[in-house]
């Protein structure tokens, strides 16, 4: 309570406010280290425990049964304490998942303390739900105290767009709503209102838009924007918006992002997909002739804990199609392969049509990683 009251007086707030769910990040041993680790056992051995329901971010790789040889015991065992001392403290067992609203979908106007910006932009912008971008120790203090303070995205007064952005040509991949993400991220520093037009169905367009999302606060601290005719509490009229500052997005200005594939390994899941979104990916985007042209041999499909729990049928049936076409099918469940180290699973380089796993995955994996304009 103590941590949370002095960060609430240091942004400036009068008051705390009850919040609904916590969601910790940084829970990756290759991010917080030893260090990391013993501080969360310590919280759990001294009998901290939440007070809201609690979910957590996705594992190192090393968390995995599969990539225990890999990784190397010690790494192994780390990843398991965390998880251990996450669960004795109270987060729901079956999170390590970046899309936490896949276990419970906040509803407008809920407040959160949510750590993981990719969720976070996600929660504010298409839910209308009320988060900050939390650090991770801040929201497991969140989580425990049961409250955040009142600063920032829970005030409606700061939940207004400052500019418009009018994406000019439709968008229809999950790769261009990452490059036009990324490219709003770099140019904006305010609440952008965003004006596109996603070519997709139901399922896919949130695929679209959750990469697009996340790519947005990848390359900005932005922690909100309004899609216009998605985003669910837009306040300001008409006239209003026709007073914004404007700019305008070509699509020629986004194609420096892409290149060449520069890697037979394809990452999917950035943020993590769930088995509709694959099923999606795999019948009405993705071949097997169009991903062998690019030169990939394996597809890597970082999803929740939950897929795996429920999703066996699933893998069998997609696995199936791909290993016909001589494309091998993994899908990592509970994990993040872009907090992991790479190099120790044996990959020198990753394509991905993720702008967040594009960005971070040659400062934190070690690899090289190249933005493929496909899917
Ligand atoms: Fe999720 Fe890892 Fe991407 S946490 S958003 S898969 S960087």
């Amino acid at each position: 309570m103590r941590v949370i009251v002095e960060v609430g007086e240091a942004l400036g707030a009068e008051k705390l406010i009850p919040i609904s769910h916590a969601h910790i990040s940084g829970i990756s041993v290759h991010n917080i280290g030893i260090e990391g680790v013993e501080f969360i056992e310590e919280m759990a051995l001294k009998g901290a425990r939440v007070s809201v329901y609690t979910t957590a971010n996705p594992c190192s790789l090393a968390y995995l049964e599969k990539y225990r040889d890999a990784y190397g015991e010690k790494l192994h065992e780390l990843q398991q304490r965390v998880v251990r001392a996450l669960s004795m403290i109270g987060v729901d067992n079956r999170s390590y998942t970046c899309v936490p609203y896949v276990l419970r979908r906040p509803v407008i106007g809920e407040h959160l303390a949510w750590a993981e910006s990719s969720a976070v932009i996600y929660a504010n912008s298409i839910l209308g739900a009320r988060t900050n971008r939390e650090g991770g120790p801040v929201a497991l203090m969140a989580a425990i105290a049961g409250r955040t303070y009142y600063a920032g995205l829970h005030i409606d007064e700061n939940r207004v767009p400052n500019v418009l952005v009018k994406v000019e040509s439709d968008v229809d991949s999950i790769a261009m709503a990452s490059a036009v993400g990324l490219y709003i991220g770099e140019v904006i520093s305010e609440i952008p209102l965003i004006q596109v037009r996603l070519v997709a169905d139901p399922v896919m367009k949130d695929v679209l838009i959750k990469s697009m999302l996340a790519s947005i606060a990848t390359t900005s601290s932005l922690a909100m924007v309004f899609l216009d005719g998605i985003s669910p509490d837009l306040r300001r009229t008409r006239t209003g918006i026709s007073q914004l500052e404007k700019l305008s997005v070509d699509l020629k200005e986004v194609k420096h992002y892409f290149e060449e594939s520069c890697s037979n390994v394809l990452l999917l899941g950035c943020p993590h997909l769930t088995a509709a979104e694959i099923r999606a990916i795999i019948s009405k985007v993705v071949s097997a002739e169009q991903l062998k042209k690019l030169g990939i041999n394996k597809v890597m499909v970082a999803v929740p804990k939950l897929v795996e729990m429920t999703g066996s049928s699933l893998y069998n049936e997609i696995s199936g199609y791909f290993t016909k076409h001589g494309i091998e099918l993994e899908f990592l469940p509970a994990v993040c392969p872009v907090v992991s180290d790479l190099r120790s699973v044996g990959l020198e380089s990753v394509s991905t049509v993720h702008g967040k796993a594009w960005h971070y995955i040659p400062r934190l994996a070690g690899v090289k990683a190249c933005l493929v304009n496909a899917l």
